[in-house]
């Protein structure tokens, strides 16, 4: 029945959120508007935050956003990082702060995310924002579910009425994950590491949303024809290759869509801070 699924192209959409943003930056400046911008804040030197740091700080250049660059070192005190939060929060050329997590271990990340202003929260991580969001009236919204969102959307694809399935309950990704699939008429199951028969989920899924962190738990053949599958895990494998939490080829076979890795879910994410950052500079972005 089904021969290959088609691709849920990150790489593209991302291409085409990120001219839409720049689109509008370009037409407010040029009315004599401020041109918005984005602290980027990096505690330490995680080498895989520290790679996502950089493409986040290239994509601001893309999307015509200023960044402003804080590279802290790893000993800096929670003390001192939440002074460097107040002194954004108040600045008013900094329209959103960036703080890349995971944070070195004597810093404790709710107070450093409750901390950053909701209005500049681009992350969409602050506890008034994920409330917004569970209660239907989103603000700033965690950028990768909500680029999972435009990327169904942008192929198409609707979720009001079907059953999706989001495996992983993070609060940067499962969580607010389930909330975007309800907002829009989704029937969610959100599985975590104590749900006990995965495989019947799975099974049941017509939407099948990965954030697990670790790959081939999900086993292709429990995944049912037709799905639709994003596979938002990015696991390095021992050939030093990225590849998501689903085997491709094998869950390709069987889905309607898939989101490869790389090329799926990680440009959206990043394309959505953008889109995050614009919007809590007062503009309006119409994507997809
Ligand atoms: N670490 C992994 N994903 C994210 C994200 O979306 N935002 C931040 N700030 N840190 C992350």
């Amino acid at each position: 029945m089904n021969d290959s699924a088609q691709i849920l192209d990150g790489l593209a959409t991302s291409q085409a959120l990120i001219s839409t943003v720049r689109g509008a930056i370009e037409a407010h400046v040029a009315a004599g508007g401020r041109r918005p911008g984005l602290a980027v804040v990096l505690v330490g030197n995680d080498p895989a935050s520290s790679i996502y740091v950089r493409a986040k700080r290239q994509d601001c250049e893309k999307a015509g956003i200023l960044a402003r660059d804080f590279d802290l070192p790893a000993e800096t005190s929670e003390a001192e990082l939440l002074e460097l939060i107040d002194q954004l929060n108040e600045d008013p050329n900094v329209d959103g702060i960036l703080v890349q997590l995971p944070l070195p271990k004597h810093i404790e990340e709710t107070s450093v995310t409750n901390r950053i202003a909701w209005r500049k929260d681009v992350d969409g991580f602050h506890a008034f924002n994920v409330g917004k969001l569970a209660l239907r009236q989103p603000g700033l919204r965690p950028c990768t579910p909500r680029g999972v969102m435009s990327l169904l959307t942008h192929h198409g694809i609707k979720v009001k009425g079907r059953h999706a399935v989001v495996v992983g309950a993070s609060n940067i990704v499962g969580r607010p994950m389930t909330l975007e699939l309800l907002l829009q008429g989704a029937t969610v199951t959100t599985s975590h590491r104590f749900t006990s028969d995965l495989e019947s989920l799975v099974r049941q899924s017509d939407i099948l949303i990965s954030a697990i962190g670790k790959r081939g738990i999900i086993q292709s053949e429990w995944i049912p024809q037709g799905c639709i599958v994003v596979d938002v895990g990015i696991n390095r494998g021992e050939d030093g290759k990225i590849a998501g939490d689903i085997v491709f080829e094998s869950a390709a076979q069987r889905a309607n869509w898939i989101s490869p890795v790389p090329g799926g879910v990680g440009p959206m994410t990043r394309a959505t801070l953008m889109q995050n950052t614009a919007e809590a500079a007062g503009l309006e972005i119409d994507f997809p």
